[in-house]
């Protein structure tokens, strides 16, 4: 770090980061969601796991690496004190969405997590077990101590979840099939299926696992399918979610009801499906992956969680991420606007708001989760931006972001096309607003190549 005063912006998300910490007996476990008498809901006074995870890469930057030791092992152990669901076999893996600590009859302390069973509209988390395989071997980067990774309890925790995520299931993709809202847009937003997030969360987990796996006799073949899998993830979706000008017009000109194994259209992709809006927004020179894709389903809304961890991750390939960050460049007035970013664009209006999302009042139209501008995605876009060679995109956003949220208190999200007012819903004090904003910050002054290292390695790659 160079030897400067901090910006004031800086100092005071510091402080807001700081008096998030949560300790259970006496240690510190994790960070609420938000630290605001007048919260959105109950929850938000919980540690959420993908949360979390900002703030996590932040003490660990800073040195602060109990915390994330703590974190990581408290959740993990809390899939062994969950009870049963009626009518599921037990499913260890599942990591939950978020915890508190609360007291018990006798006043002790107690954990009570959330696995998805108390969250409005039932959804479990896919992406906390990812996040959570991915904070650990940045920990183990970080810190040095591989000891963690090699415990008896991690290494069954990283079995138990490559059961779950490379598990046969009713599929032929190398994607992971999942529920509406099972990542960080927790809603029912349309967003069913292989959205790209998780398939990005899944190839970074993949990535991860490889570098945390003892290169054992014992996981010779597991190791052999993470890489045969990531491999066949990053093809397909390179192949099959990527869009510019060129694969549009291919789309244009498909030939559809193809039956077969060497076919340009094998999802069966109905040319009449390409709306109207992305023939004139794409720009000759930039791209993007779609947001999501199944059979005669390509979902052309940009995501831009899903992009940005794809560059982050070596999902996306170089030349992919340039264009990417282009796509960026051409449209940013739609995909960043007055704070960074827009979570995905364009938003679902009208009859298709209806029927996607349930008639949710909080997703309207270019609000929270449907079109809404989401501070916290900055670090994601500063990596990406830096990876792809455009620091001065993510100094542009950077710059827009930071008086602003330091001002208006740390929103949660905004509202409007062009993220103008302060969410109609936002809670203030929202944690990582903050610790993006730091982090972007540090991305941005340190060594950019420390962020990216677990996922710098090709998968192909010997361990
Ligand atoms: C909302 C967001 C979710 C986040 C949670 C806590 O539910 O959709 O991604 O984890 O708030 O901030």
């Amino acid at each position: 770090m160079k030897d400067r005063r901090l910006p004031a912006a800086i100092e005071a998300a510091y402080q807001l980061v700081r008096d998030s910490v949560i300790e259970y007996q006496g240690r510190p476990v994790g960070v609420v969601a938000a630290l605001h008498p007048d919260l959105p809901a109950a929850n938000y006074a919980e540690c959420f796991l993908r949360d979390f995870v900002p703030s996590g890469l932040l003490f660990l930057l800073d040195g602060e690496y109990d915390i994330v030791r703590n974190f990581l092992k408290t959740t993990l152990e809390l899939r062994t004190t969950q009870e049963d669901m009626a009518g599921h076999m037990r499913n260890p893996t599942v990591l939950p969405a978020s915890f508190k600590v609360t007291r018990n009859s006798a006043g002790k302390e107690v954990l009570d997590a959330d696995f998805g069973d108390r969250a409005i509209g039932r959804v479990a988390p896919v992406d906390s077990l990812l996040w959570w395989v991915m904070l650990l071997a940045r920990y183990v980067e970080e810190s040095g101590d591989m000891d963690l990774a090699q415990e008896s309890l991690c290494q069954t925790g990283l079995q138990n979840i490559l059961d779950i995520l490379l598990r046969d299931s009713f599929e032929i993709y190398p994607t992971i099939l999942t529920p509406d809202g099972c990542f960080m847009i927790d809603r029912r937003m349309g967003v069913y299926g292989h959205p790209l997030e998780v398939q990005a969360l899944f190839y970074g987990a993949l990535k991860a696992v490889k570098f945390l796996l003892a290169p054992s006799p014992e996981n010779k073949t597991v190791l052999r399918l993470v890489q045969e899998r990531g491999r066949a993830l990053r093809d397909f979706v390179q192949q099959q979610y990527w869009l510019d000008l060129g694969r549009l017009n291919e789309l244009h000109r498909f030939r559809t009801e193809e039956f077969g194994s060497d076919i340009p259209n094998p999802l069966n992709i109905y040319p009449e499906t390409i709306p109207e809006w992305v023939i004139d927004w794409l720009p000759d020179n930039g791209g993007y992956l779609a947001g999501n894709i199944g059979p005669s389903r390509l979902d052309f809304r940009f995501f831009a969680l899903g992009n940005l961890a794809a560059i982050v991750t070596g999902l996306a390939s170089a030349e992919m991420a340039k264009e990417i960050l282009n796509l960026y460049e051409a449209r940013w007035s739609d995909l960043v606007g007055f704070m960074p970013l827009k979570i995905c664009f364009p938003a679902l209006e009208g009859m298709e708001w209806q029927l996607s999302t349930g008639c949710d009042p909080k997703n309207v139209p270019w609000s929270y989760h449907n079109g809404g501008n989401w501070p916290c995605l900055l670090y994601h876009f500063t990596g990406a931006a830096i990876r792809a060679g455009r620091k001065d995109l993510a100094k542009r956003a950077f710059d827009l972001a930071c008086e602003r949220l330091h001002a208006d208190g740390w929103p949660e999200y905004y509202d409007g096309r062009s993220g103008r007012l302060i969410g109609r819903r936002a809670s203030y004090n929202q944690v990582w607003s903050a610790s993006a904003l730091i982090l972007a910050y540090k991305m941005q002054e340190e060594d950019p190549e420390n962020f990216f290292k677990i996922f710098s390695r090709n998968i192909e790659e010997e361990s």
